[in-house]
């Protein structure tokens, strides 16, 4: 049983906690069929307030994977969406459950289940942070590069819960991250400052800039996610604008190192903040990040259920 009961930010676990779940994972990837009966019995909810592909598959694919079974929650559907609390929803899920996944508008929504329930809770997504895609993505690198100590990882785009979680990874595995982003998209201060104190222990080094081109020299791996995220389609015009000249392209790409990594944690809007040269390129990981989405959290189910 992991000293941590729930997984609801990176920064809540130690560095060792961190590449020891990515340890795991490798493990599991690599031996599937030995961990067929661990979870023989658990049964995950997976509430979901916003849309999903990669996690509502993923999680519920890897219950299966490892012997247990998963339950699609939609927050419509339950009877949160016609009032009843968060708190009281926590408390019931808890008498039926072993854990609970779940993708919600606000993070506090996330604090709450956690608080209020039994059970351990894993954020599948909030308006904060992205946890279980961070993991993907440093599994990701870490299989292609081998290590991740002092790897140049530039994330170019919106400062947002993708941006906080690989933040909050870089500090604990000792990654230089840089974010490029227009003024005003600028990660959550908070979480940068958080990530910076962290990062000392570990050799991260943690920079926000606003010039792309400057950000991406040297870069091993180029990162990017959507300009409007679930809950911003009313700024999709302003974002569209101010966001344009983050646009991953060839030209841009090429800024980085000659034999640079691409990633996305998906779903990808061609045609904005990526085009499809490079979404489809030879150097392109985005589809074994959406696989190691499952190993990865497999690796979490198993230590938290
Ligand atoms: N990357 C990610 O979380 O994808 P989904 O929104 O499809 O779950
Ligand atoms: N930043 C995006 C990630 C989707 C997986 C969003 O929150 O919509």
């Amino acid at each position: 049983m992991a000293r941590w009961r729930h997984l609801i930010s990176l920064a809540d676990l130690s560095s060792e906690e961190i590449s020891g779940l990515l340890s795991l994972a490798i493990r599991i990837k690599s031996e599937r069929a030995e961990y067929r009966a661990a979870l023989t019995g658990r049964t995950l909810g997976m509430v979901f307030q916003k849309r999903s592909t990669r996690t509502r598959i993923s999680f519920e694919v890897g219950m299966l994977e490892l012997g247990g079974a998963a339950l699609f929650l939609s927050a419509d559907d339950l009877q949160l969406g016609r009032g009843e609390t968060v708190a009281d929803t926590a408390r019931v899920l808890s008498r039926y459950l072993d854990g609970v996944m779940a993708r919600t508008n606000a993070h506090q929504d996330i604090l709450d289940l956690a608080e209020y329930g039994t059970v351990p809770v894993i954020n599948g997504l909030s308006d904060l942070l992205h946890p279980c895609q961070a993991l993907a993505d440093y599994l990701t690198l870490l299989e292609h590069f081998g290590s991740l100590q002092r790897l140049k990882l530039v994330y170019l785009g919106d400062g947002n819960n993708v941006a906080h979680s690989l933040l909050n990874g870089a500090a604990k595995l000792g990654v230089h991250a840089v974010v490029a982003c227009p003024p005003g998209y600028e990660p959550d201060p908070k979480i940068v400052d958080a990530a910076r104190r962290d990062g000392a222990a570990t050799g991260a080094k943690i920079e926000i800039c606003h010039d792309p081109r400057e950000a991406l020299r040297g870069a091993q791996a180029v990162y990017t996610d959507v300009w409007v995220s679930m809950g911003q389609e009313a700024e999709v015009e302003r974002r569209k604008i101010e966001l344009a000249a983050y646009q991953v392209n060839t030209d841009l790409f090429a800024c980085a190192e000659p034999d640079a990594v691409f990633l996305h944690c998906l779903p990808a809007h061609r045609g904005e903040e990526v085009t499809d040269e490079v979404v489809d390129h030879e150097r392109s990981l985005v589809f074994d990040q959406a696989e190691n989405r499952l190993h990865a959290q497999k690796a979490v189910l198993l230590e938290l259920l």
